[in-house]
């Protein structure tokens, strides 16, 4: 097998364990080995505007208490949401004894093919890493380690209120950013039904976005949602009124527990 194949390879063994672990994690709750580094600084102001779409975390309730995923982790924006419990572990710059920090998934941490995966690439596939917020890093490790062992695993994403919906697009284009997720955090499948519709089936945009290319104006807007980690499904019905309108945030009532 020459090397370009055998990267292949091992991408796609990553991509198979990572989607076996995300499920079995959270059921399970075992703590698996990673390590982390944080980015920013103590404002998180440069984790605002990540790739999940939250925009600013601070208005859309998640702070600083977020991590950006390494692609592996990322899973394609399918990870948007998820919880984790992050503790510090085997090395002397290890704050004992306190918290383990819990955050939420909202940002990607890109890889660098310019630097190895073992000496700055951290984020490279199939590396499992988290790139903190630098609150959240201070809450469990000095931050002048850098780089830290870590153990972590899923927890339930303990959320206050329904899920909610900010909406982007136009009278023929609906895309929707979910946040506030309880339970795994996450999102498989959305659907969409307007008061005069049958139920839309939506699409996976990026992110924590979903879309719908239909014309819902004036129509007050239900969403049907499916957990990735769990398969559940939940309705939130009436979650935007008939005048909605692109750049506003609703919330629903409805969430994961
Ligand atoms: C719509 O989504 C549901 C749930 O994911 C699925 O079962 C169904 O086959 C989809 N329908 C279409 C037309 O794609």
């Amino acid at each position: 097998m020459d090397k370009k194949m055998l990267r292949k390879c091992l991408v796609i063994f990553s991509m198979m364990a990572m989607i076996r672990t995300s499920t079995a994690a959270y059921a399970g709750s075992s703590w698996r080995q990673a390590s982390a580094t944080f980015y920013g600084d103590e404002t998180a102001s440069a984790t605002m505007g990540g790739a999940c779409g939250y925009g600013n975390l601070w208005n859309s309730g998640y702070g600083a208490a977020t991590v950006a995923l390494s692609t592996t982790l990322f899973n394609d924006g399918y990870s948007c949401g998820q919880c984790f419990q992050i503790k510090c572990v085997s090395s002397p710059n290890c704050y004992y004894g306190g918290p383990a920090t819990v955050v939420t998934a909202t940002n990607i941490c890109p890889p660098n093919w310019g630097q190895d995966s073992n000496n700055g690439g951290w984020c490279n596939p199939p590396r499992v890493h988290f790139d903190l917020a630098k609150p959240a890093f201070m809450k469990i490790a000095n931050w002048k380690a850098g780089i830290i062992p870590v153990s972590y695993r899923r927890v339930a994403c303990k959320r206050t209120g329904g899920i909610r919906f900010k909406f982007e697009g136009n009278g023929y284009w609906l895309l929707v950013y979910v946040m506030n997720v309880g339970g795994a955090g996450d999102i498989k499948t959305m659907a969409v039904k307007g008061s005069r519709t049958n139920w839309i089936n939506m699409s996976h945009n990026w992110g924590a976005s979903y879309q719908a290319f239909s014309s819902l104006y004036g129509q007050s807007l239900s969403f049907r949602l499916t957990s990735y980690s769990t398969r559940a499904t939940i309705y939130a019905w009436n979650a935007a009124p008939a005048s909605w309108s692109a750049g506003k945030t609703y919330q629903s009532k409805a969430n994961f527990s």
